[in-house]
């Protein structure tokens, strides 16, 4: 298992510390693992001028699996365009061809109280939103800002094909199967044609599907039932751009954002692992950040790229063990709780691994 370890910015390289420490833990007890560091983001534009050098391409081409902590920070902000730090995640995605995004939102009866929602709203929450990952808005062509009659127009193009789709919606109808057979497709068909196709593409390739049961829901009334009753809903499958804002607002119906993982496949489920959040430059560097929606993020991979799925499940016993203890990071602290720092926060769930 050659896994590739981009750290990246801000509170990256603090929170893909623990999570190696994690692997290495399972290295130690026998698994094949073989850890390589390199650099994406703002920190390989300092290094290198881009932020996603041809080094870190061939790593990443290579490896089996790759894990991210996260990219971006003020000081790239004005960087031009093709040299921010988030350039280098959607290059990495797109020339991996990371298709398919998985965010399971689950949230933790240990953490019911660190959700905004009330508990009887959150409790027992488990949705999975699939995301498609390389298509849409964020590189659809023709996109740019130029003068048109004498003042200046921005302009991107919402593009999916029927093949983008199809694969898309196959995994998220695979998922659903394997869960509790609803699935719901996101679009905003009552105005964008993109997303018609979207909903008649998914809708055809439902027939495939006869023991799913597929709804339809438009993106505005999704992002108001995510708050409303979250638990109507089981796996969530939508475009590039509407899933970035739903996993970001479902992300809180959880506590924090801290605390979720991802992964972005191919079609050989061959991935990229990253929590969902970013890269805090304002906690950067402070021992606060929360580890686990990284440490979770290896555990995604040791299931999905390397089917150990005894490992994936140990680590995430030894995580909501960690939670039941009472230890918890800034982000999901509750008063009489154990104030817990990023380093601190690994060596509990070590502790809890090794004594499984
Ligand atoms: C995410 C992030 C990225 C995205 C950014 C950093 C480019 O928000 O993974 O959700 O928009 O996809
Ligand atoms: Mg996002």
């Amino acid at each position: 298992m050659k896994i590739a370890l981009l750290a990246g910015d801000g509170i990256g390289p603090e929170i893909v510390a623990q999570a190696e420490r994690v692997l290495l833990y399972f290295k130690q007890e026998g698994l094949k693992i073989e850890l390589e560091p390199g650099l994406l983001g703002g920190c390989a534009v300092d290094a290198t001028g881009k932020p996603f050098p041809e080094a870190t391409r061939k790593l990443s081409v290579e490896a089996d699996a790759i894990l991210l902590g996260a990219v971006g920070g003020i000081q790239y902000d004005n960087l031009p365009r093709e040299k921010r730090p988030e350039q280098g995640l959607l290059a990495i995605r797109k020339t991996l061809g990371l298709f398919a995004n998985l965010r399971p939102i689950v949230l933790y009866p240990e953490l019911v109280n660190a959700s905004t929602l009330k508990p009887e709203i959150v409790t027992g929450l488990d949705i999975l939103i699939v995301r498609e990952l390389t298509g849409d808005i964020y590189f659809g062509k023709p996109r740019g800002i130029e003068y048109r009659d004498g003042q200046k127009v921005g302009f991107n193009t919402m593009i999916y094909s029927e093949s983008e789709i199809r694969r898309i919606a196959h995994v998220a109808f695979q998922a659903a199967r394997r869960r509790s057979g609803r699935l719901c497709s996101v679009d905003k068909m009552n105005v964008l044609e993109c997303t018609q196709l979207w909903r008649d593409v998914v809708t055809e390739t439902a027939q495939s599907y006869p023991d799913v049961t597929l709804s339809h829901m438009l993106v505005d009334n999704a992002a108001m039932q995510l708050v409303r009753n979250p638990k109507q809903f089981d796996v969530i499958v939508t475009g590039n751009m509407f899933g970035d804002i739903l996993s970001d607002e479902a992300s809180m119906l959880t506590g924090s954002i801290g605390m979720l993982p991802s992964a972005s496949l191919d079609d050989r489920n061959r991935g990229l692992y990253e929590p969902i959040h970013g890269s805090a430059p304002d906690i950067a560097g402070k021992n606060i950040a929360n580890p686990l929606a990284t440490i979770l993020s290896a555990a995604m991979m040791l299931r999905y790229s390397f089917n150990e799925e005894t490992a994936a499940s140990r680590i995430e016993s030894a995580v909501q063990k960690t939670l039941k203890q009472g230890y918890r990071t800034e982000d999901i602290y509750e008063t009489g709780l154990r104030r817990t720092g990023t380093v601190e926060m690994g060596d509990m769930v070590l502790a809890n691994l090794q004594s499984q």
